[in-house]
């Protein structure tokens, strides 16, 4: 099995993706917890690895985010980083790591990039964290914000519905990417928003859009990759397009092991020492 990505392919940097949003060329980013599927992932070309926050949902069962602690944090993301070679790699801080102030954000940002070997973080929110942001690229740390749907204030929301409905939300979070943008953030994600708002952010920025359930006009899209992979049936909003049945395979796959093992026909003699 090939170690690295495709010989020769450039390595993606926040340049590069500046290159990319200026050219035209769509970015594609998924989230990875664990090391085989980040290698995987890097290898068929994903420009962007998220060690996303979801984690704590999708990977340890949590209704929300919120429980995601730095620890947790640094060890996916140290076990993420060691399979990516070709995608630029972007850590979520988690709730809390950087709500205290700029000493905490900037400690727990230096940790993940340092013993994490992220190349990059994520922090949720807009002019309320733009002095935070700037402390951070001031440090050298690249800087990608998330605004529109923030998962870490679903205690606030009340809600996983579709932000930026009315108007004032909408140009609140106008606000938010201008000012992350500002502050000097590198790209930014957008959650869970009408598409013409989405459209109308991505045209008016510099650094280039993310969007998970934000339509075709953002620079770039990302999915959590358990959920394109069809492994969650529990979730199904209309965003997540599923690539694979993962659920369905998988689930015949332990059932035929079960089966094999109850009947006694594994391990077959040539599967034995
Ligand atoms: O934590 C995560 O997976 C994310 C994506 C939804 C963008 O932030």
């Amino acid at each position: 099995m090939a170690e690295s990505s495709k010989a020769g392919e450039r390595k993606v940097t926040t340049l590069r993706l500046t290159e990319m949003k200026q050219s035209g060329e769509r970015i594609a980013c998924l989230t990875a917890y664990d090391y085989l599927t980040a290698r995987l992932i890097d290898q068929a070309g994903v420009d962007v690895v998220l060690v996303g926050d979801s984690a704590a949902m999708v990977f340890a069962g949590n209704d929300t985010t919120l429980p995601m602690t730095m620890e947790q944090m640094l060890y996916h993301t140290r076990v993420v980083t060691k399979g990516v070679k070709r995608a630029l790699t972007i850590a979520d801080m988690p709730f809390g790591s950087y709500h205290t102030g700029a000493d905490d954000a900037l400690r727990n940002a230096i940790c993940l990039m340092k013993e994490g070997m992220a190349e990059s973080v994520k922090l949720e929110g807009g002019t309320g964290i733009r002095t935070i942001v700037r402390r951070l690229v001031e440090a050298g740390i690249p800087v990608c914000g998330h605004i529109g749907l923030q998962p870490q204030s679903i205690n606030s929301y009340g809600t996983y519905k579709t932000r930026g409905t009315d108007q004032s939300e909408a140009d609140q979070i106008l606000a938010n990417a201008l000012a992350v943008q500002e502050a000097g953030a590198f790209a930014v994600v957008v959650e869970k928003v009408p598409q013409d708002l989405a459209a109308r952010i991505t045209a008016q920025l510099s650094i280039p859009t993310i969007g998970i359930g934000a339509g075709a006009g953002c620079d770039g899209q990302i999915l959590v990759t358990p959920d394109m992979l069809g492994m969650n049936t529990q979730f199904q909003p209309r965003f997540v397009r599923k690539y694979a049945k993962l659920a369905e395979e998988m689930g015949r796959a332990f059932g035929a092991y079960t089966a094999d093992v109850r009947a006694g026909t594994f391990p077959a003699p040539g599967e034995s020492y």
